[in-house]
């Protein structure tokens, strides 16, 4: 038995981590095992990464370092909770992973795809996502709300500029291979995003009952 890897990927404020639980209350509402982690961060150690990469400090960090830091968090997370859970059948909900590397560190950051991919590979094997959420929005209606919720971390003080480029790669990403990602319109009222994620489930609720 072989679980799924769902993974939730889309820029601050657009809904990922609101629509996590909701998604894993529908699966489990239908008997389904859910493993609901996040990243960067997911094992202790791992989160301890994630405060490196998310608080903001005196010292400018090199986005090598920050690639670095996020696949090392990676390697822990994956080692850890996600490789053991869906070798036990469950069903793995992650609030962003490698796509937001591409994102980021990629698009916002300009740090090159190929060497991204490299690392990719090198952390991951062939494990890829088998379904990838994007939740799409306008760059200001995302910092709006993110700006909404309390202090800003580390990317989210980031600029406009960047931002756009984030959400241009997840976009071309989407794009490039519409079987692994489902693109949400997440500027739209939380129960029409909702909606939209109902319409994945009887198809989830397969794959996984095989
Ligand atoms: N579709 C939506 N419409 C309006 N507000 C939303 C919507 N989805 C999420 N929010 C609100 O926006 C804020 C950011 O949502 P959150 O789930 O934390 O985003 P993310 O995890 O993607 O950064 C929260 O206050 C949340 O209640
Ligand atoms: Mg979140």
């Amino acid at each position: 038995m072989t679980g799924l890897f769902i993974t939730l990927e889309g820029p601050e404020g657009a809904g990922k981590s609101t629509n996590r639980e909701y998604l894993a209350e529908r699966l489990r509402a239908e008997g389904i095992e859910v493993l609901l982690t996040r990243e960067p961060g997911g094992t202790p150690l791992a989160e301890r990464i994630r405060e490196v990469l998310l608080t903001p400090g005196d010292e400018q960090m090199n986005p090598d370092t920050e690639l670095l830091l996020v696949f090392a968090a990676r390697a822990q997370h994956l080692a850890e909770v996600i490789r053991p859970a869906l070798a036990r059948g469950a069903v793995v909900i992650c609030d962003r992973f490698t796509d937001s590397t591409y994102a980021y560190q990629g698009g916002g950051r300009g740090l090159s795809l190929e060497r991204i991919a490299t690392l990719e590979t090198f952390v991951q094997g062939d494990l890829r996502p088998d379904l990838t959420l994007v939740f799409d929005l306008p760059v200001e209606v995302g910092m709006a709300r993110a700006t909404a919720r309390g202090r800003l971390d580390r990317f989210e003080l980031e600029t406009r500029v960047f931002f756009e480029a984030v959400r241009g790669a997840f976009l071309k990403r989407a794009e490039a291979d519409p079987a692994r990602y489902y693109l949400l319109d997440a500027a739209q009222p939380l129960t029409h995003v909702q909606q939209a994620i109902d319409t994945l489930l009887p198809k989830l609720v397969e794959r996984v009952r095989g």
